[in-house]
C-alpha cells in the first residue's frame, strides 16, 4: 500500500541540528500524536531532540527503517556517512525529503534508488512558522506523494512546488533573504538613530513598517511601485529619500546581491554535489 498522510505514523529526522530541531517543533505543534525519530551524533543533540518530544537515537538505520517519511537534515558533507550507516533495504518505499543545500535530485535519486525523493529548501523562519519553502522532485513516482510532503512543510509556513533549477535562486532570495532583510532593517534603524531617535523605538517602528507593508502588498495584490507612488507627494519627503536611494545605487545593488548570491549557490552546489558523487562512487 502506498503512503498516504492518514497512514503516516513515524517521521525520521536524520540530523536533528538547527533546521532538524525546528522541523521537530513545527511537526509536534501541527500533529501532536505524530511519532518522530531524531538522530544525531552528540549526546547533547539527542537530549535536545528528546526534550522536543522526539525519540532520540544515534542509529540512523533504525530511524529510517521505522519511519514512513525521512527528512535528511545533516550537512551535505555528512550525507555519505549517513548512506554508509543505513542498510540499502531500509530506504525501500520511503518518502525521503532532503533539505541539504546543494545535493542535486539526480544524486539523491542515484543513491536512494528505492525511495521516493524530494528536495526542499526552507529558510530560518521555520522557527516562527513563517518559512517560505520550495520543494522540487524529479522521480517517476514522486508526484503521487506531493500531498504527504506538503503536509509536513505547510506546518512551517508557505510551500511552493518549483522545478529544481529554481532552487539556487530560491536559496539566494529566500534562504539568504532573512540576512539581507535584517541588514536593511539595521541600516534603516541606524539612519533614525543618526537623526536622534532611540534605537529601540526605531527598531520597533521599522518592524511594524516591514510587517504592515508586507500585508498591504499581499492583501491588495498591488504592484510595489503603486504603493510607492501613493506615498510619494510631489516635492515632499519620500521623493527626497527615493532620490537618495537612486543616487546611491541601492536598487541596482540589491538586484546584483541576489544575482551574485545565486551564482555562489550554484558554485557551492556544484562542489558539494561532485564531492558527494565522488565519495559515493556515482558516475
Ligand atoms: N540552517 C538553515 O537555515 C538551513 C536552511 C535550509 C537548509 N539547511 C540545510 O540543512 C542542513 C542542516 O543544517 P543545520 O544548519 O541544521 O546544521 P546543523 O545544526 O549542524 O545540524 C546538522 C546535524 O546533523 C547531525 N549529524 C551529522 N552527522 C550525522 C550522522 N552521521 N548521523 C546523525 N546525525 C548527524 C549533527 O549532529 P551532532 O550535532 O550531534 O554532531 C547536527 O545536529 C544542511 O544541509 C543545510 O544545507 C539549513
Amino acid at each position: 500500500m502506498g503512503i498516504t498522510w492518514d497512514n503516516v505514523e513515524y517521521v525520521g529526522i536524520i540530523g536533528a541540528g538547527k533546521i532538524g530541531s525546528a522541523i521537530i517543533v513545527s511537526l509536534k505543534n501541527c500533529y501532536p500524536s505524530l511519532k518522530i525519530y531524531a538522530t544525531g551524533r552528540r549526546e547533547s543533540t539527542l537530549e535536545n531532540a528528546r526534550k522536543l518530544g522526539a525519540i532520540s537515537t544515534k542509529d540512523n538505520d533504525l530511524a529510517v527503517r521505522e519511519s514512513d517519511i525521512v527528512i535528511l537534515s545533516v550537512k551535505p558533507h555528512h550525507f555519505p556517512t549517513v548512506i554508509r550507516q543505513v542498510e540499502k533495504s531500509s530506504w525501500r518505499g520511503k518518502i525521503v525529503v532532503s533539505v541539504m543545500a546543494g545535493v542535486r535530485l539526480s544524486t539523491l535519486n542515484s543513491v536512494l534508488e528505492d525511495a521516493i525523493v524530494y528536495r526542499a529548501m526552507p529558510n530560518i523562519n521555520v522557527v516562527v512558522k513563517k518559512s517560505s519553502t520550495a520543494i522540487a522532485y524529479s522521480g517517476e513516482n514522486s508526484s503521487d506523494y506531493k500531498d504527504v510532503v506538503e503536509n509536513i512543510f505547510k506546518c512551517m509556513g508557505s510551500v511552493y512546488w518549483v522545478p529544481e533549477e529554481f532552487l539556487d535562486i530560491w536559496t539566494a532570495l529566500s534562504g539568504s533573504g532573512p540576512a539581507f532583510i535584517a541588514e536593511i532593517v539595521d541600516a534603516l534603524v541606524l539612519g533614525a538613530v543618526a537623526c536622534g531617535m532611540p534605537r529601540e523605538l526605531a527598531y520597533k517602528s521599522i518592524l511594524d513598517v516591514l510587517e504592515g507593508t508586507s500585508i498591504l502588498l499581499r492583501n491588495t495584490s498591488r504592484h510595489p511601485l503603486e504603493i510607492r507612488d501613493e506615498v510619494t507627494t510631489p516635492a515632499g519627503t519620500t521623493i527626497r529619500g527615493l532620490m537618495t536611494l537612486e543616487s546611491e545605487g541601492v536598487k541596482a545593488a540589491l538586484m546584483k546581491t541576489i544575482q551574485e548570491t545565486y551564482k555562489r549557490s550554484q558554485e557551492i552546489g556544484d562542489i558539494i554535489d561532485s564531492n558527494i558523487r565522488k565519495t559515493l562512487g556515482i558516475k
